[in-house]
């Protein structure tokens, strides 16, 4: 008989952003979440970059984390809406020792809001990350501050990060992928081509694999 047979495993690809100001830390970030490297070298990213995470979330769901890294200066160009397109998620960090970075957090999230949405018409689930927390801070934002901020502009949590000491950027990766799979139930890959990237492997600069934090 056709049908009926339900996959063992469930394998999933969501396109993630990870946009703010230029020298925040966004493509240290992800080589510290994708190869467990740091460099102190700063080189800006033009345009964007891409990488691949593949994490074993649980026994029966894989997930796959197609992570777009978008330069700073991007916002100030026309390419952003092109490259939200059919994201799922997306981080928003700014740098704790300069307080400029934080202020232009708003309309980052701005950008974001009004260039993608959900299928359900929802923003799509972001989190706000407050790197360079091994340095001294600029801006001492309190814990309640910091919430309260988030609840006004719409990002599900907080975290404060260091690429360079590999602080927080698993947690904030995983808290990021619970929301994405709470909005994408019942919608594994296979069922959803439709509105699922397809993932070139050509285009994915770089792969790792690993289990969820
Ligand atoms: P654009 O591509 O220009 O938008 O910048 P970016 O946001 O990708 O910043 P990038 O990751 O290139 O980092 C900028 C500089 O900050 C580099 O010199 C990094 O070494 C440094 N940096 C990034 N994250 C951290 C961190 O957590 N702590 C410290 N101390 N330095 C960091
Ligand atoms: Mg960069």
């Amino acid at each position: 008989m056709a049908g009926g047979s339900v996959s063992e495993c469930k394998e999933y690809l969501f396109k993630v952003l990870v946009i703010g100001e230029l020298g925040v830390g966004k493509t240290s970030i992800i080589k510290r979440y994708v190869h467990q490297l740091f460099s102190q070298h700063y080189r800006a990213t033009i345009g964007v970059d891409f990488a691949l995470k593949v994490i074993n979330w649980d026994s029966k769901t894989l997930v796959r984390l197609q992570l777009w890294d978008i330069a700073g200066q991007e916002r100030f160009g026309n390419m952003t809406r092109v490259y939200y397109k059919e994201a799922v998620g997306a981080f928003v960090v700014f740098d704790v020792t300069r307080g400029s970075t934080f202020e232009a957090v708003a309309k980052w999230k701005h950008d974001l809001d009004s260039k993608v949405k959900l299928a359900n018409g929802n923003p799509i689930p972001s989190v706000l990350l407050a790197n360079k927390c091994d340095q001294k801070k600029d801006i001492s934002n309190s814990t309640a501050l910091m919430d309260n901020f988030c609840r006004e502009t719409g990002f599900l949590g907080w975290f404060e990060t260091s690429a360079k000491e590999n602080i927080n950027v698993d947690e904030a990766a995983c808290f990021l992928v619970e929301n994405i799979l709470a909005n994408d139930k019942g919608l594994p890959y296979e069922e959803s081509n439709g509105d699922r990237i397809k993932l070139d492997q050509e285009t994915v600069a770089a792969e790792s694999k690993s289990g969820c934090c």
